[in-house]
């Protein structure tokens, strides 16, 4: 990515991002901070390749982010706009992610945060005013299905 050396090339990506959402594209967000010690290149390649070979390179970005607050369950991925955050990601998820869930909205259990009194899967980020104007989610950021 090119570095932002003025407020106008700022506006000038926030602008773009922007347009993009509106065309209705699905960005999936391969945290490829810490995430990486534990893997998410190859996810980051694998979602790229599933992405490519099934079709949706129009509908879906692949996009390499920062931190995502959830390090201890690394590797994470968000997909947005649906809000899904999963967590241990392999590159062996990748075919499943994209056929299920990019696909056919549906949402994958084992890749899920589990709540530690109940075991129940959590899917979803809880807009934060804050953060949502990145798109990155931070810890606590979470709320069941
Ligand atoms: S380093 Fe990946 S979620 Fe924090």
């Amino acid at each position: 990515m090119e570095k932002l050396s003025s407020i106008g090339r700022l506006e000038w990506l926030r602008n773009k991002i922007l347009a993009r959402k509106e065309k209705g594209l699905t960005e999936v967000h391969v945290c490829m901070t810490g995430c990486r010690a534990y893997g998410a290149t190859g996810v980051l390649e694998a979602l790229n390749e599933e992405v490519k070979s099934r079709g949706l390179s129009r509908q879906v970005e692949i996009r390499a982010t920062g931190c995502h607050g959830f390090c201890a369950k690394a590797p994470v991925i968000a997909i947005e706009p649906m809000g899904v955050q999963y967590q241990e990601v392999t590159p062996d998820d990748a075919g499943e992610i994209v056929a299920r869930t990019l696909k056919k909205n549906q949402l994958i259990d084992r890749l899920a945060y589990r709540t530690p009194k109940t075991f129940q899967p959590i899917f979803y980020r809880r807009p934060d005013p804050l953060l949502c104007q990145t798109g990155a989610p931070g810890p606590g950021q979470l709320r069941p299905d």
